[in-house]
């Protein structure tokens, strides 16, 4: 695991931008993208920078189940405001919430993603460790799976809705078997209420109960923080 320090936010956006833009020189082109309000300033640099996207693909790491891309709340309708509206990639996967045949878009989603081996993975981290909707004792083996959430992540994530009870209680996400394939990781943290999980993610034992600590065991993982999310490391 690389750590990189950073003053703030901007920094470390700027940083995870140059990352993906190296990466991008030397052939990555697939790019596994998140949500949440940890990318968004790094999304923010894709967007101004020259880059061309258009022989990129990207793949999502997960989605609402029962929000369609219309719903201002759905993942993919955060990715096509912060990113895909302005920049054309040649394929952009989210998962579809609203699939008739759940756990048939879970079977199709797997094959995306085996189709298209992914090189960069863009990660934030929950609160409690999770990454993408991986939740605490979420099996290390996982592919794409349906999941149902913890209260501290429909809380966390309340924060998006007008209505505490309009969060949904079900996500698909991509499975943490999935985003270990990902070539290079870059996992990314702001702020004080990060500093535990990337304590335990960083320092703490390899464990289903932080889903992030397992990046430890991947080869090239690189965990991007500021100095709060970052403080309880020395
Ligand atoms: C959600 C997403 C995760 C994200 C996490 C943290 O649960 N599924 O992919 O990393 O929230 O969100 P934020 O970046 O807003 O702190």
């Amino acid at each position: 695991m690389e750590i990189i320090k950073v003053k703030d936010q901007q920094s470390g956006s700027q940083k995870a931008f140059e990352l993906i833009a190296q990466g991008l020189q030397n052939n990555a082109h697939v790019l596994g993208l998140a949500t949440g309000s940890t990318p968004i300033k790094l999304y923010q640099e894709m967007v101004k920078s020259d880059l061309d996207f258009s022989q990129i693909t990207s793949i999502n790491l997960d989605e609402y189940i029962g929000l369609d891309a219309d719903n201002p709340q759905s993942y993919h309708y955060f990715m096509n405001q912060n990113l895909f509206q302005f920049k054309k990639f040649k394929n952009s996967y989210v998962p579809n919430g609203v699939a008739s045949d759940i756990d048939a878009e879970i079977k199709n989603y797997d094959q995306i993603i085996a189709d298209n081996p992914i090189d960069i993975q863009i990660l934030g981290i929950g609160q409690n460790g999770h990454i993408g909707f991986n939740e605490p004792k979420t099996p290390f083996d996982c592919t794409t799976h349906r999941v149902q959430l913890t209260q501290s992540t429909i809380e966390a994530n309340a924060r998006f809705f007008t209505d505490k009870n309009d969060v949904p209680k079900e996500a698909i996400s991509m499975g943490i078997a999935s985003i270990m394939k990902s070539k290079h990781i870059i996992l990314m943290a702001w702020g004080a209420n990060k500093a535990e999980a990337i304590y335990q993610t960083v320092k703490g034992p390899i464990s289903e109960d932080c889903p992030a600590s397992i990046l430890q065991n991947h080869p090239h993982a690189t965990i991007i923080v500021d100095e709060a999310a970052a403080s309880k490391l020395d």
